[in-house]
């Protein structure tokens, strides 16, 4: 079943997520219709915040994007409870965008090197270090765990220059090509 992605203005995707317990009830079904959501609207990634669940839960399936970037062939991950630890290394700054925020897309800067730990849907523990795109995806996803959005890491200058793009999103004067719920009743 598809979700409705909660839209940018909506105050449970500032809020910090709670730690998922196991043996949580309808964890599988909330998974699949996680990824059904996600591949609706054609996202690499999705946060249980963006579907008005304020659990540390996240779905991911890079592979659309392995032609670009090569490290994330074949990664189709859930992550419960995920914690990233930032690795020494370069940054860099890479063109952004989030379901929870349609239309639009800004440049980021992220660490490339990351180490996460975290329970997959079973609850079995995993830790591995990524990089790249990859590195990117994971930190995006855990931001929303933290009540953040990508364009809360944007420039003042850039932020200013998308705030009616971000007002509009906020009140409902937008369409969007898949099922959303606006922070504001659409007029
Ligand atoms: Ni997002």
């Amino acid at each position: 079943m598809k979700l409705p992605v909660y839209l940018f203005g909506h105050p449970v995707l500032r809020k910090t997520a709670e730690p998922v317990a196991p043996g949580r009830e309808g964890m599988k079904e909330l998974v699949d219709n996680m990824f059904e959501t996600m591949y609706a609207s054609e996202g690499v990634g999705l946060a249980a915040p963006q579907v008005g669940l304020s659990e540390r839960l996240v779905v991911i399936d890079a592979s659309a994007v392995a032609e670009s970037f090569p490290e994330c062939e074949g990664r189709k991950m859930v992550l419960v409870n995920p914690e990233i630890e930032v690795l020494d290394g370069e940054r860099t700054v890479r063109p952004e965008g989030c379901l929870s925020v349609p239309g639009l897309s800004e440049n980021v800067g992220r660490t490339e090197h990351i180490r996460l730990r975290w329970l997959d849907e079973n609850f079995e523990p995993h830790e591995e270090v990524m990089h790249g795109f990859l590195a990117r995806i994971v930190q995006h996803e855990c931001d929303h765990l933290e009540g953040k959005l990508y364009v809360d890491h944007i420039s003042p200058i850039r932020k200013q220059l998308i705030k009616n793009k971000l007002n509009n999103i906020a009140n409902a004067k937008i369409r969007v090509d898949y099922p959303v719920r606006f922070a504001a009743r659409k007029k």
